[in-house]
């Protein structure tokens, strides 16, 4: 498929997991790519696409540094000559029992998640008003801006601020032509989950590695599979594309059935 030929799309956090994959279904379906993360590891994905003969470039940025993640967006249009997909991907977790959890864990997922996606919202509309055509932005939540799980409590206010923003800025730019709309991912299998898989499964107690994932798994999610990066970039590819015009301001989970409100 080509419906984005000719279209630009930045992802954040694009280096691994989930959001390599949501680049690399937009590289196949022919738009132009802005790879980004904090991680030089972004460069290697890129070159990776390169060589699969995807039209690809990368650049590293901090998305909570302001001027780092204005610096993203100038090199897109620069690059490309305009911005027409955003999506706000990048993301951090910690897991801890309340007693445990310190400011610094708190202001860290805060920073990254809720800030991060603003300061890329912000961005992302600037450079979508500036060139007149409107445009997509996808932000990352998370089941946890659903349902809080368990020692995560800093983490799922990070996710439910995401789909505040995300309402709040649709509705400012609803007659420009610009679509926000933010995404709840279940259970899929990345390095995030190998670390909560782990946290999770010392703090709970009584699971080997890779037991709690699926157990979880087996027991709540109705499809009782995990979920993949795929899984989530085709409802992202969806939601970027003119399909999708008359949506904006919704979160939609993507989940095998894992919570259904
Ligand atoms: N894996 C899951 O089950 C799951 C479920 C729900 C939501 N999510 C969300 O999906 C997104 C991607 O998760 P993933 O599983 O691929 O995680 P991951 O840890 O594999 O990848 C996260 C990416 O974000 C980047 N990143 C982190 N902090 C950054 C910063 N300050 N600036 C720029 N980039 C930064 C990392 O470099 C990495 O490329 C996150 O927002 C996460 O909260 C994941």
């Amino acid at each position: 498929m080509q419906r984005f030929e000719g279209k630009t799309v930045i992802i954040t956090g694009s280096g691994r997991g989930i959001g390599k994959e949501i680049a690399l279904r937009f590289a196949k379906e022919k738009a132009n790519v802005v790879l980004s993360s904090n991680e030089a590891l972004v460069n290697d994905t890129c070159k990776q696409f390169k060589d699969m003969g995807y039209e690809a470039s990368s650049f590293e940025a901090d998305v909570v540094d302001k001027s780092n993640v204005r610096e993203l967006f100038d090199f897109a249009e620069k690059k490309y000559g305009e911005v027409n997909i955003s999506v706000h991907n990048a993301g951090v977790i910690t897991i801890a029992k309340v007693e445990d959890l310190t400011e610094k864990e708190w202001d860290f997922n805060l920073d990254v998640n809720t800030k991060g996606v603003f300061l890329c919202c912000q961005q992302a509309i600037m450079k979508m008003r500036k060139n007149k055509k409107g445009g997509s932005i996808i932000n990352m939540a998370s089941g946890q801006a659903r349902d809080g799980f368990i020692y995560t409590p800093h983490y799922a206010a990070s996710k439910f601020g995401v789909m505040g923003l995300t309402q709040s800025l649709a509705k400012e730019v609803a007659t420009e032509s610009i679509n926000i709309n933010a995404i709840c991912p279940g259970i899929i299998d990345t390095d995030m989950w190998a670390y909560n898989d782990s946290k999770w499964g010392e703090i709970l107690g009584g699971y080997k590695k890779g037991e709690l994932m699926n157990s979880w798994v087996q027991q709540n999610v109705p499809m009782k599979r995990v979920g993949t990066g795929q899984d989530v970039a085709a409802l992202v590819s969806f939601l970027a594309s003119d399909d999708a015009n008359y949506i904006t301001g919704q979160t939609i989970n993507v989940d095998g059935g894992l919570i259904m409100s």
